[in-house]
């Protein structure tokens, strides 16, 4: 191993990301054969192999998560993230909570850059993994690179939503690719008994992980865990510059009221917001930050299915007691956020591992605690 390769696995082992019975596949799948030349810093600015070799080397073992696509491929975006190389300790954090094991079958959806699907090959066996990756250049690009890193898994191009029959049943499917709805042919597709882990998450929270049993009876359960905001699966996005798009149209046409609720909780805390999107998972958030006042912030609420937004201005000067709040549109969006931070509160601020979801043929069911105990969007989705 060179020595960044090394570090980063000491680095797993020590924080108990990695289990005993993975530890090899990491020592032996090299991270950076798994790159293009080409990938993208946290900043966003390119960082090219042929002119910057050792700093390109240093982000491939640093523990974080590598881009590799903009804009799909497309070379004329904003440049906006379409793939990655999963950050390593959410990787090693995934595979463990997979609890795979030698001599299962998996399906792995989401190939990029065919890193996750090496590792997989490596504990079970080439014949045991399939994974499948919707970007056609992606997906001829990991198969090159698992090639030369001594690695053969099935690696199929198409949309993984619909998983891959002709290797069915699996006993465990992982998407690498966020869902706000679990696809069910990745039920029908796994045996009694088997598990699906997926990054799941919504307009308003991107994400955590949803980790499922399958039963007897065509259906899945299982509840959340985890932090993990992954890029979604292409049919899932949720809509980007929606403040553009959908406020500054409407700019002037609002009702105000004052509120002296402060965002903090209910938009900033991580657990409050993961519980709100339940209640309103088509409903984006996004922060506004004036450059030249620390002491005002807008959170604009955006529905873009019914054109509702509202805007919630915070202002923290001192002898500052309220906001005011505009509202726009059919939905009373600020109103429905106090609704659902108050039910958060009055159910015992339950972390998002107390919530849990059932997924049948024809829908997809969230819970608190029990099944019985169901959390419906205040408006369907
Ligand atoms: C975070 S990356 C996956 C990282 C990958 N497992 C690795 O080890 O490099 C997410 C990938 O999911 C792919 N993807 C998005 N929607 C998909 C879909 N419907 N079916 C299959 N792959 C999809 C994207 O093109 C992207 O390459």
């Amino acid at each position: 191993m060179i020595p960044s390769h090394e570090k980063l696995v000491a680095r797993l082992v020590q924080a108990g990301d990695l289990p005993q019975h993975w530890r090899a596949a990491f020592e032996q799948v090299e991270r950076h054969r798994f790159l293009p030349d080409q990938i993208t810093d946290a900043d966003g600015a390119t960082v090219d192999r042929t002119r910057e070799a050792d700093r390109w080397l240093t982000l491939a073992y640093d523990d974080i998560p590598v881009v590799t696509q903009l804009d799909d491929g497309t070379g004329d975006g904003s440049g906006y993230p379409t793939s990655s190389a999963s950050q390593p300790s959410i990787v090693a954090d995934m595979l463990r909570r997979l609890d795979v094991f030698p001599g299962m079958r998996a399906l792995e959806v989401g190939t990029g850059t065919g890193y996750n699907a090496a590792l997989l090959s490596h504990l079970l066996g080439d014949d045991s993994v399939t994974s499948i990756e919707v970007d056609p250049e992606l997906a001829e690009q990991a198969r090159v690179s698992l090639m030369s890193a001594g690695f053969a898994p099935l690696v199929v191009t198409g949309d993984g939503t619909q998983g891959w029959p002709a290797r069915a049943p699996f006993d465990r499917v992982i998407s690498t690719a966020a869902v706000q709805r679990v696809p069910y042919h990745w039920i029908a597709q796994t045996r009694p008994g088997g598990r699906i882990l997926t990054p799941w998450g919504n307009a308003f929270h991107n994400g955590v992980l949803a980790d499922l049993q399958v039963g007897p009876h065509g259906t899945a359960q299982g509840r959340f865990g985890g932090d993990a905001a992954f890029m979604w699966v292409r049919d899932q996005r949720v809509p980007r510059r929606v403040v553009e798009t959908h406020v500054r149209p409407r700019e002037q046409e609002f009702t105000t009221a004052r509120t002296k609720l402060h965002p903090y909780e209910p938009v900033g805390d991580f657990e409050a917001s993961f519980a709100i999107g339940l209640r309103m998972p088509t409903v984006l958030n996004r922060v506004e930050f004036p450059d030249e006042d620390e002491q005002r912030f807008t959170v604009f609420l955006v529905d873009p299915g019914t054109a509702s937004w509202a805007s919630w201005h915070i202002d923290q000067s001192p002898g500052v007691s309220d906001h005011e709040v505009r509202q726009h549109g059919p939905r009373a969006l600020f109103a429905e956020l106090e609704a659902a931070y108050e039910w958060w509160q009055r159910s015992g601020r339950p972390e998002h591992t107390r919530f849990g979801l059932t997924v049948s043929a024809d829908r997809q069911q969230i819970w608190l605690d029990h099944e019985a105990n169901t959390v419906t969007p205040d408006r369907a989705a």
